[in-house]
């Protein structure tokens, strides 16, 4: 047996679909090259032994019986949970040291939980020579979110664990990669936490307020999804970027947006972008917006006088993958 496992998993950004794929709908979703990365050492000890520094934990222990039971702390749950899982699964167990850590901020909304949960289930099989395909990986990363938040699409996994774009709809039930162009994409990070568990709460309170209205928005998002599969693959930035403003309508009207999305998006515009709408649950972390290359720079500049901080990224990375 191999004593020491390195493993990488991308984050993610959602392009179409948000919240609809809840309700049954797909989406489109994108691996970023910005990566979580995580090691996995067997020790002699009965202990798991955690240091992830990205999310504030630093040398926590926690005996191998006692995962995922009593108190644990937040920024530790997902790895206790993932390493129980897999325990479980395979029946085997040893202790461990676990440490991870992402070249980009856990306040981004890229999906470091998602890609640490992949990361430890895709080392730990490594090291316990089992070899899992890629989908046995995502559906034991997806049992192990759901039970830890209760719920999810798992998108972000899918992101994480086979890299690319893809449409995806909820648990997996249909992941397509998508081959595409190089994207024109820009990021911008409005500085806020966007909480996903409340905005997911209150779209779900305004479904049971006015469920045919907000039904009627979900498969209209869903129809934008299908339209703009369609136009990735043909490499229509122009269309895809109507088709991201016209989403973004449909997640107001939702009333998902916030302030600070919104000044983003219009200087966005206002700057010759060709589409702009938020990225994930809403209420904060970041919008992505498309445009040509020669209307990036100012448009850049106006994301920045309007307050986000933009972030350079490269769409469709590499999924999850054994380092060392
Ligand atoms: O806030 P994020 O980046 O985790 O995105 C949430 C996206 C939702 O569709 C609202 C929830 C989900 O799990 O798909």
């Amino acid at each position: 047996m191999r004593k020491k496992v390195k493993v990488s998993a991308p984050g993610k950004l959602m392009l179409f679909g948000e919240h609809a794929v809840l309700y049954g709908y797909p989406c489109l979703v994108t691996a970023v090259d910005c990566r979580m990365s995580v090691s996995v050492e067997e020790t002699k000890t009965n202990d798991l032994e955690l240091n992830a520094s990205d999310v504030g934990i630093k040398d926590y222990v926690k005996s191998i019986e006692k995962l995922g039971k009593g108190e644990v702390s937040k920024g530790a749950r997902f790895v206790e949970a993932a390493v129980k899982n897999f325990f479980q699964r395979f029946e085997v167990a040893s202790g461990l040291k676990v440490r991870t850590e992402s070249d980009f901020s856990s306040q981004f909304g890229f999906g470091g939980s998602s890609a640490a949960t992949v990361g430890i289930i895709a080392a730990l099989a490594n090291l316990f020579k089992k070899s899992l395909s890629r989908r046995q990986i995502f559906d034991l990363s997806y049992q192990t979110i759901i039970e830890v938040q209760g719920i999810g699409s798992g998108f972000d996994l899918a992101a994480a664990t086979w890299g690319g774009t893809l449409y995806f709809t909820k648990g997996g039930d249909k992941v397509r990669p998508i081959s595409h162009q190089k994207l024109p994409l820009s990021v911008g990070y409005t500085g806020i936490k966007a909480d996903t568990s409340a905005l997911v709460h209150q779209v779900a309170h305004l479904f049971r307020r006015k469920p045919k209205a907000t039904g009627r928005i979900f498969s209209e998002i869903g129809s934008i999804v299908e339209r703009a599969t369609k136009t990735l693959k043909n490499g229509d930035f122009q269309k895809l970027g109507k088709l991201m403003d016209l989403n973004q309508k449909l997640l107001d009207k939702l009333g998902v947006g916030s302030k600070e999305l919104t000044g983003l998006i219009s200087a966005a515009k206002a700057a010759g972008a060709l589409g702009a709408k938020l990225s994930g649950a809403g209420g904060g972390d970041c919008m992505i917006t498309l445009v040509s290359e020669e209307k990036r720079r100012k448009m850049e500049r106006a994301i920045d006088a309007a307050g986000g901080k933009v972030l350079r990224v490269q769409t469709a990375a590499e999924g999850v993958k054994i380092e060392e």
